[in-house]
């Protein structure tokens, strides 16, 4: 039994921001970064676009990026947490850039780039690997701290609470703590468990719930389903951002290749593969709408026409500048055959990210005391209906310090709990037929793409339900019977999330942002948030 007193799970943005400030500020307090596979692998580290934050006060204002967020939030983002993450934002990418990262400059000043839904440029990046050189700046630095311990393949199970002191808890429990997590040694198998004082949850995204996403293997929910299992607040699970431009690949791809908002940005254009404009019928701002707007526009142009893919042109665009910007989409799509300069570059809506997750407060706090969730598995109210581009990197770097800031105000007052057993793992046999998982999850990724995808019905979310319950049945006999490895728990978390996020979509009767259903196909001006 390991006792620790900062447990953070996850070493993406959110989760080594939070670690790296907790050790320094805190030197005497034994900090804890548990990743399930190797250091390098996160959502972060494959994020292109970059980090949107007002830079150049001559020409923007917090006002005009709240107003952005809060129009592509679609009337559903937290006005409270938004000003919060627009004004404090500039600050912390500036601690960023102190502790080594590196963003595109244009001789002098940072070379700021724009994306769908900003009404100005404001998106620092480094070329198009931004999300790899903050990963890497992070991974260094928090390598400086003698308190900060880093598990690499250590891979988070479950959240412990007063059910592992056997304690009845239900979603009216009005006290549930955390007192730590049962962690998984992927190396040797061994089921260990972390005592914590506080417990931050940083596990990123869940996209792999879907066929087509550009989210890593890593991204299957594993927090926010630990979360909903601990009895956790859910909020806004129905909201999934679907991006418009993955890299059409016939040999599908898991993940599938981004090709960067920036890029339309930068100005191409979206097209039909035959050339045509089409964006104009949809929205005024063309090719750079929010997201929500433009993935539901080529998914329709798609259906409507029976094409596979819809287009992206940059043959206008000069050469140089735009592989200089965009090196890694040069190259790949050189490698699949397409020349940027020459060719259309065919895209798809893939899934990307997930706007809503476990419910915190303006610190940081979930409705779990000594709880935290930092970063995408989190929902703040920031985003809303529908995430503004390049926002959820700031996001995680605002709630970092944020709950660093709230941690240290109480992190004396808490002690260890007593009383809680190590993992039992009696009667459960190793899995003879790994096909039992790995079929189940391509048949989740199936079931979700085709029924709660980017537009939805009652009918299909009522067929959703009625698989998911299969799968659901049928993986926690196996899980009560077999020993755990980290396949069947991210089954088993994946299974989750599909059913908070189709349970959400079915509950909103109406059409908003990232949630657009036929049956119910207007916005509701009151229509109340969903919590679970
Ligand atoms: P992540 O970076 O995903 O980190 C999660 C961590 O948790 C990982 O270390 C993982 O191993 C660990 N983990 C998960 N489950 C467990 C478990 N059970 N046990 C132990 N560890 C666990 N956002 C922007 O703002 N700008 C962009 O330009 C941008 N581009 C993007 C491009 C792509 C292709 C993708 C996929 C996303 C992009 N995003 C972008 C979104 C952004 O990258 C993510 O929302 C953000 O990086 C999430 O950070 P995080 O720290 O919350 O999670
Ligand atoms: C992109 O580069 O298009 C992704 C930006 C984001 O998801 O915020």
């Amino acid at each position: 039994m390991k006792k620790i007193d900062v447990l953070v799970i996850g070493s993406g943005v959110a989760g080594l921001t939070l670690a790296i400030k907790m050790a320094e500020r805190h030197p005497d307090k034994k900090v804890c970064v548990l990743t399930k596979t190797h250091k390098e692998e996160s959502n972060t580290r494959y994020a292109q676009g970059g980090v949107a934050a007002v830079w150049n006060f001559e020409t923007d204002s917090f006002e005009k990026h709240i107003a952005d967020t809060l129009d592509a939030g679609d009337d559903l983002c937290d006005k409270n947490a938004v000003e919060i993450v627009i004004t404090e934002g500039p600050k912390r990418v500036k601690e960023l850039i102190e502790w080594g990262t590196r963003f595109d400059k244009n001789i002098q000043q940072y070379d700021l780039g724009r994306e769908g839904g900003h009404s100005e440029n404001r998106v620092l990046h480094y070329k198009d690997l931004t999300g790899w050189e903050i990963q890497r700046a992070l991974n260094e630095k928090a390598q400086s701290y003698p308190n900060l311990e880093y598990y690499d393949h250590y891979f988070a199970i479950d959240l412990i609470t007063q059910h592992h002191l056997g304690r009845q808890v239900t979603r009216l429990t009005p006290d549930v703590k955390c007192f730590g997590a049962y962690v998984l040694n992927s190396r040797n198998k061994e089921i260990e468990t972390f005592l914590s004082k506080v417990t931050v949850i940083a596990t990123g995204g869940a996209g792999q719930v879907y066929k087509t996403t550009t989210n890593p293997s890593i991204a299957t929910g594993d927090g926010m389903a630990m979360a909903y299992r601990a009895m956790a607040r859910m909020e806004n699970m129905e909201f999934v951002q679907f991006h418009p431009t993955s890299l059409f690949n016939p040999a599908i791809e898991n993940p599938a290749f981004l090709v960067s908002e920036a890029v339309r940005g930068f100005g191409a254009i979206l097209k039909t593969p035959e050339g045509d404009e089409f964006m104009e019928k949809y929205d005024p701002r063309k090719s750079l709408a929010p997201r929500d707007i433009v993935a539901r526009a080529i998914d329709n142009e798609m259906k409507m026409r029976g094409q596979d893919f819809m287009s992206l042109d940059c043959r206008h665009l000069e050469k140089d500048a735009f592989i200089a910007h965009f090196p890694t989409i040069y190259e790949k799509c050189i490698s699949l055959g397409i020349d940027p300069m020459k060719d259309l570059i065919p895209v798809v809506p893939a899934a990307h990210y997930i706007c809503g997750g476990v419910k915190t407060n303006e610190m940081g706090r979930t409705s779990v005391k000594n709880l935290y969730a930092c970063g995408e598995c989190s929902c703040t109210g920031l985003h809303g209906a529908n995430r503004l581009a390049s926002n959820s990197l700031l996001e995680g770097l605002v709630f970092a310090e944020r709950i660093v800031q709230d941690i240290s105000q109480c992190i004396d007052s808490v002690k260890f709990q007593n009383g809680i057993s190590d993992w039992d793992a009696t009667g459960t046999t190793d899995p003879k037929e790994l096909v039992l998982i790995t079929q189940s999850i391509k048949e989740l990724k199936e079931i979700m793409s085709s029924y709660v995808g980017i537009v939805r019905t009652n009918i299909r979310a009522k067929r959703a339900f009625a698989r998911l319950h299969l799968l659901y049945q049928e993986t926690e006999r196996l899980y009560t019977s077999t020993t755990i490895s980290p396949q069947l728990c991210e089954l088993r978390n994946l299974i989750t999330v599909a059913y908070l996020i189709t349970k959400s979509a079915a509950m909103r009767k109406e059409s908003r942002g990232l949630h657009f259903t036929t049956d119910f196909p207007h916005k509701y001006p009151f229509l109340e948030m969903t919590l679970m």
